[in-house]
């Protein structure tokens, strides 16, 4: 399916320093909102596949979510695991930046 304009939501303020996130809820859904070292806006599942427990306060390195539990790191870009013990990826979710907003395609 071709992404278009109405697909995007409204997730709040782009006001995220560089390397920090928060949980943020769009579309009913928890998700990780954060900003890369790169200085772009990522959103992923706010639920780690490890334990299904938060990602909020997860570190973030480079372009990746670190789980402050076990230490599990997620591909902010693609929601791909990048280290253990979790073994299955979480949801990335399509982020822009308008106006000073995050705008985010919940899926
Ligand atoms: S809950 Fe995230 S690594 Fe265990």
């Amino acid at each position: 399916m071709t992404q278009t304009e109405a697909g995007f939501q409204p997730a709040g303020p782009a006001n995220l320093a560089l390397g920090k996130s928060e949980v943020r809820t769009v579309a009913g859904r928890e998700m990780l909102v954060a900003r890369g070292q790169d200085g772009i806006y990522y959103a992923v599942a706010s639920q780690c596949s490890h334990a299904a427990l938060s990602l909020e306060g997860g570190r973030i390195r480079g372009t990746s979510v670190v789980c402050p539990h076990h230490g599990a790191r997620f591909c902010l870009k693609t929601g791909k695991v990048l280290g253990p013990p979790a073994h299955e990826g979480i949801v990335a979710y399509p982020t822009r930046v308008e106006e000073n907003e995050v705008m985010i395609w919940p899926l």
